[in-house]
């Protein structure tokens, strides 16, 4: 086990600014997972730490070591990929045991190994089949397999469940999470999917254009994203982004659209907010729910709506309304709304709502 730390990394391909000084301190057994939009630096990132990439500046430190110059052999570090590689023509027993034969282990050792690592991902079953007899999530169990016998201290995933079916990802992820738990490791993940970083992490690094947008704990980054990128890429469906316009009415400070609606701040969230200046309001769909009338929280604030499409998912419903001329989408309870064309009045939880700057994109309330 060890801790990594990435200090100022630079990588070029070219005339191509890959990734863009990025530090990061991972102490020992954490979970990190590293999420961003396709090609914004990732893989090259992990590639980098895994040695398998060069990098053009800044040091990186495994355990207390800096392993700028050690080959990827050297650094003990295991890692899984999204296509697994594994060797066709051997077994899953040869295709587990094949690094620690390489690595000169002995032979006892290395069943020792390969069994309990079939046992804790429950495929010793599997151990004389070959990979093009097994199913897709049956491999992937066996390329974490190969990765997990090598007792390396810093393991690396780059998007491994991504060749998966949703059913499949969803029961990886799980036993993923049972991993790190049980092993303790030092681990960083890569994914561009925001649930697999969510649900996994105990630390989210998001990425945009090589660059470090935010990081922090999953609930953290949810609930406090500095920027509109952040706000927008975490969550599922998206945050809703309206452009708006702050009014100051009666001693409140009201956030007003273009179509003459408008939702009061929170007193306790206007410090700083100056009457007439552009917004964007953004708004979770989760945060806009049935007014009921009766016992309203504070900070709710409600308008009536016009539901023009609604789409059922069983648990919830999510219908979709106009705002200001931009599609608004609230996630319902499954019977809220039965058809479109419905008149509902629907209440914004405006403790939940952020308003941001929309020049720099960044976060203001
Ligand atoms: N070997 C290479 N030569 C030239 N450019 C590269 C090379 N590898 C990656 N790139 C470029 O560097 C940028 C970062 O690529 P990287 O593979 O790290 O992205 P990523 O975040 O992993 O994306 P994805 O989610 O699609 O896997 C991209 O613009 C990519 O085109
Ligand atoms: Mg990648």
């Amino acid at each position: 086990m060890a801790r990594v730390r990435l200090n100022n990394i630079e990588k070029f391909y070219g005339e191509l600014h890959a990734v863009r000084g990025i530090s990061l301190d991972i102490p020992e057994g954490e979970f990190t997972v590293i999420v961003g939009p396709s090609g914004c630096g990732k893989s090259t990132l992990l590639r980098a730490l895994a040695g398998l990439e060069e990098i053009d500046a800044g040091t990186i430190e495994i355990g207390d070591e800096v392993v700028n110059d050690m080959a990827p052999r050297d650094r003990n570090i295991a890692m899984v990929f999204q296509n697994y590689a594994l060797y066709p023509y051997m077994n899953v027993y040869d295709n587990i045991a094949f690094g620690l034969r390489a690595r000169k282990f002995p032979s006892n050792e290395i069943e020792t190994r390969v069994h309990q690592a079939a046992d804790m991902l429950g495929i010793t079953d599997q151990l004389d089949r070959l990979p093009r007899q097994l199913s897709g999530g049956q491999r992937q169990r066996v390329a974490i397999g190969r990765a997990i016998v090598r007792d390396a201290r810093v393991f690396l995933f780059d998007e491994p469940l991504s060749n998966l079916d949703a059913k499949l990802r969803e029961e990886m992820r799980v036993e993923i999470k049972r991993l790190h738990q049980d092993l303790g490791k030092t681990m960083v993940y890569v994914t561009h999917d925001q649930i697999e970083a969510m649900t996994l992490a105990d630390r989210i690094v998001l990425l945009r254009n090589g660059k470090i947008e935010q990081e922090g704990a999953p609930l953290d980054m949810f609930e406090r994203p500095v920027s509109r990128f952040v706000a927008g890429f975490l969550g599922s469906p998206s945050m809703n982004f309206i452009p708006a316009r702050l009014a100051a009415e009666n001693g409140q400070i009201n956030v007003a659209f273009s179509d003459g609606l408008s939702l009061p701040m929170p007193s306790d969230r206007v410090s700083g907010l100056e009457p007439g200046r552009e917004v964007v309001f953004g708004v979770r769909t989760e945060h806009i729910t049935r007014d009921r009338g009766a016992n309203g929280r504070a900070g709710l604030a409600s308008l009536r709506v016009k539901i023009d499409l609604i789409q059922p998912t069983g648990t919830r419903t999510y219908a979709t309304f106009q705002l200001a001329g931009e599609p608004v989408m609230a996630e319902l309870e499954a019977h809220d709304v039965e058809r479109p064309g419905e008149q509902l009045s629907l209440f914004f939880d405006m403790n939940r709502i952020v308003l941001i700057d929309p020049e720099t994109d960044l976060v203001i309330q």
